[in-house]
C-alpha cells in the first residue's frame, strides 16, 4: 500500500488530519453499526450532558507497523475494559468489547495510508476512542443518548527528545484528582484540573509533575499523564499506588516484563522521602512508552536518576523489551500484540 505524503520520521505528536473516522450513536437503548465520515467536526445539542456535566470518556492506543509490514495494536482489550469503568463510575452506557474493537479496526484500515512505516524512528498511529454523552438534559442527571467516536493520527515521538531524560518537579500547590474522585479513570476533566500545574511546572524549566495524594499530600501518586516507578539498587521496581491514579497499561505490562527479568515489583504506597531510595526512575504512558526520569525536584531537594544525558540499565532494557513487543520487533510471549485484520 502506497504510504500517504508526510514526512513520518520527522512527525510531531500532534493532530495529524486523516482521511475518515468512525461514529456509532446509542439511542433507544441499542447501539447503531456505525458510520465512517470525512466530517472532522461533530454537531451536537447545546444541552448534551458532555458539554455541561462532563459524561466523556476517552482512551488512547496505538497501532504500530511490524517489520513485515502487518498492522498490529497492543493491549486493545484493556483500553475498552478501562473505558468501560469510566463510563460505569460517571453513569454513562458502556460500549461493548467487541464493539470498540471493530470500531478501531475499522478506522485503521480506512486510514491504513497514514500508519507509520516501521523504521520511521518510533513513529506510530494514534488511536483517540471518546465517548460522550449527547443526550439533552438540563439538570444534573445522566444522558439517554451517547455517541462514540475514534479517530486516528500518525504521530512521532510524545518528546521530541526521543529516549532521553525528562525532569520532573513534585507538585504540592495543585491535585489532579480528589482521593475518592474520578482520577483513575481517563475523563477529560481530570486533564483540565491538572493543566496549569503542567503548565507552571514548564514556565519553572521541568518536562512535568509528579503529584502528591490529594488526601495526605504524603505520598506520590503519578505524573500528569503518565504513571511513575523508581527502580532500587536492590532490583526493586516500586510503582505508586492508590485509589487517584490511572491505572496505566503501560506500567501494567512494565511491571510484567521487570517481574520476568527478576526484578521485585511492588505496587504501593510510596512515601515522598522514597525518592532518595531510587538509582533509576521512568515514566509510563502509551505516548511516551517510557520517559527516563532525569530528576525529580522536590522543595529544595534535586533527586538524580541519569548520569547526564545517560538512563540507566534497567530503564534502558525495560523500555527496549516494551517497544520491541509493541513493533513486532521482539518475539510477544504475553499475547498483548493483535494483528489488524483488514478488510474489516
Ligand atoms: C493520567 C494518566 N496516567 C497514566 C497514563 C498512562 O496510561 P497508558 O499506559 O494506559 O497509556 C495516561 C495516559 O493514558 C494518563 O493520561
Amino acid at each position: 500500500m502506497t504510504k500517504a505524503n508526510l514526512n513520518f520520521a520527522e512527525l510531531p505528536f500532534s493532530f495529524i488530519p486523516t482521511d475518515y473516522n468512525i461514529r456509532y450513536t446509542f439511542k433507544d437503548g441499542v447501539w447503531d453499526k456505525g458510520v465512517l465520515t470525512q466530517d472532522q467536526t461533530l454537531p451536537m445539542h447545546i444541552s448534551a450532558t458532555c458539554l455541561h456535566y462532563g459524561q466523556q470518556v476517552f482512551e488512547g492506543l496505538k497501532v504500530y507497523e511490524r517489520p513485515d509490514g502487518q498492522a498490529q495494536v497492543f493491549r486493545i482489550d484493556q483500553n475498552s475494559k478501562r473505558m468501560n469503568r469510566g463510563a460505569d463510575k460517571i453513569l454513562m452506557q458502556q460500549v461493548p468489547e467487541e464493539l470498540f474493537i471493530e470500531a478501531v479496526f475499522r478506522v485503521v484500515n480506512a486510514n491504513r495510508k497514514f500508519i507509520p512505516p516501521h523504521d520511521a524512528g518510533g513513529a506510530a498511529m494514534y488511536v483517540r476512542p471518546i465517548l460522550l454523552g449527547t443526550g439533552v438534559q438540563l439538570g444534573v442527571s445522566p444522558s439517554t443518548e451517547y455517541t462514540f467516536i475514534v479517530f486516528v493520527s500518525p504521530v512521532g515521538p510524545y518528546y521530541k527528545s526521543g529516549f532521553a531524560p525528562v525532569h520532573l518537579i513534585v507538585e504540592e500547590e495543585v491535585d489532579r484528582a480528589a482521593a475518592l474522585g474520578v482520577g483513575d479513570i481517563k475523563v477529560a476533566g481530570n486533564y483540565a484540573a491538572g493543566m496549569r500545574a503542567t503548565m507552571g511546572a514548564k514556565k519553572k524549566g521541568f518536562s512535568e509533575v509528579l503529584y502528591l495524594d490529594s488526601r495526605h499530600k504524603k505520598y506520590l501518586d503519578e505524573s500528569g499523564s503518565s504513571n511513575f516507578f523508581g527502580v532500587t539498587g536492590d532490583n526493586r521496581y516500586v510503582t505508586p499506588s492508590s485509589p487517584s491514579i490511572l491505572p496505566s497499561i503501560t506500567n501494567m505490562s512494565v511491571q510484567q516484563i521487570a517481574k520476568d527479568k527478576g526484578l521485585a515489583v511492588e505496587p504501593r504506597l510510596v512515601a515522598v522521602e522514597e525518592l532518595a531510595d531510587f538509582v533509576e526512575a521512568g515514566c509510563c504512558g502509551t505516548a511516551a512508552v517510557i520517559s527516563p526520569v532525569g530528576s525529580v525536584t522536590h522543595r529544595d531537594k534535586k533527586f538524580e536518576y541519569c548520569k547526564g544525558e545517560t538512563v540507566g540499565p534497567i530503564v534502558t532494557d525495560l523500555y527496549k523489551t516494551l517497544s520491541g513487543i509493541q513493533f513486532g520487533v521482539i518475539e510477544d510471549p504475553y499475547g498483548w500484540t493483535r494483528i489488524v485484520p483488514e478488510g474489516v
